[in-house]
């Protein structure tokens, strides 16, 4: 069936995962995303909070550090949550869960939702977008990183032959559908969409559109993290703030 296939790939990729976001090198997130997210979030002191497609839960983690009230974070490949529960404290919980049907949750129950590189690998980003809508409460954010559609779509560096990059080649915009990659050494899928679907995919959920940032790295940055280079020459992350309207 096809939604354990899926889920599968993550079982998979769960133990690399868990051993890069816990040991790194881990610079996408602390060198470049980590920042902008945990920015957009604001401040999170007394908050209630849903992290969709949690992982390992590190990003939870973050946010019970910061002060939140309470989080939750869903995954829906056991192993990512298993390991969440190991670092627990009493202010995050962890459940396995597709991110697509969040029926357990009851109606504006939480002020703010995140998901950190999940929508990227949903059949179905609307489902996510509607069901965050419901469990936030008016004025709820939803703060969302995602790659960035210009990657997702073919996004392969074109070298010269001794091995230097000349510029990133896009290709099949687009073509809204399933890309099949290799990360960590597993073969995974993903699912790409161009920018107007998304931004129209969260405008017909209800969302307002706060923000929409670009994230790339600064020189001190670059001075530790000498690999995110890429990044001052093209997006590879999209974080998008979304706002549920008062009523
Ligand atoms: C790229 S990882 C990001 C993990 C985490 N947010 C982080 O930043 O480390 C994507 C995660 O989404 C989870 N995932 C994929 N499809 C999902 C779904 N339908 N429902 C819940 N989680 C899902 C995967 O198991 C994986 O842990």
């Amino acid at each position: 069936m096809r939604w354990d296939y899926l889920k599968n790939q993550w079982i998979d990729m769960a133990p690399a995962w868990i051993r890069e976001a816990r040991e790194g090198p881990n610079s996408t997130r602390t060198g470049l995303l980590d920042a902008p997210m945990l920015r957009a979030c604001g401040d999170v002191k007394g908050l209630s909070v849903l992290d969709c497609g949690c992982g390992e839960g590190r990003f939870c983690r973050l946010l019970a550090e910061r002060g939140a009230a309470y989080v939750l974070g869903l995954d829906l490949c056991d192993p990512m949550i298993t390991a969440a529960r190991q670092l627990q404290s009493n202010t995050d919980e962890y459940r396995v869960a597709d991110v697509q049907n969040l029926s357990f949750l009851s109606n504006r129950t939480f002020d703010l939702a995140v998901s950190y590189l999940n929508q990227c690998d949903l059949p179905d980003f609307m489902a996510n977008n509607r069901e965050v809508f419901r469990i936030l409460k008016p004025d709820g954010r939803f703060i969302i990183a995602n790659l960035h559609p210009m990657r997702s779509a073919v996004g392969y560096w074109l070298k010269t032959e001794n091995g230097e990059k000349r510029h990133v080649i896009l290709d099949r915009y687009f073509d809204e559908s399933e890309r099949h990659w290799k990360m960590m050494n597993i073969e995974f899928t993903n699912f790409h969409r161009s920018l107007a679907t998304y931004l129209r995919g969260f405008l017909n959920a209800g969302f307002c559109i706060d923000d929409v940032v670009e994230p790339t790295v600064t020189a001190s940055q670059l001075e530790i993290y000498p690999e995110l280079d890429d990044e001052l020459r093209v997006p590879n992350f999209i974080i998008y703030v979304l706002r549920k309207p008062t009523d």
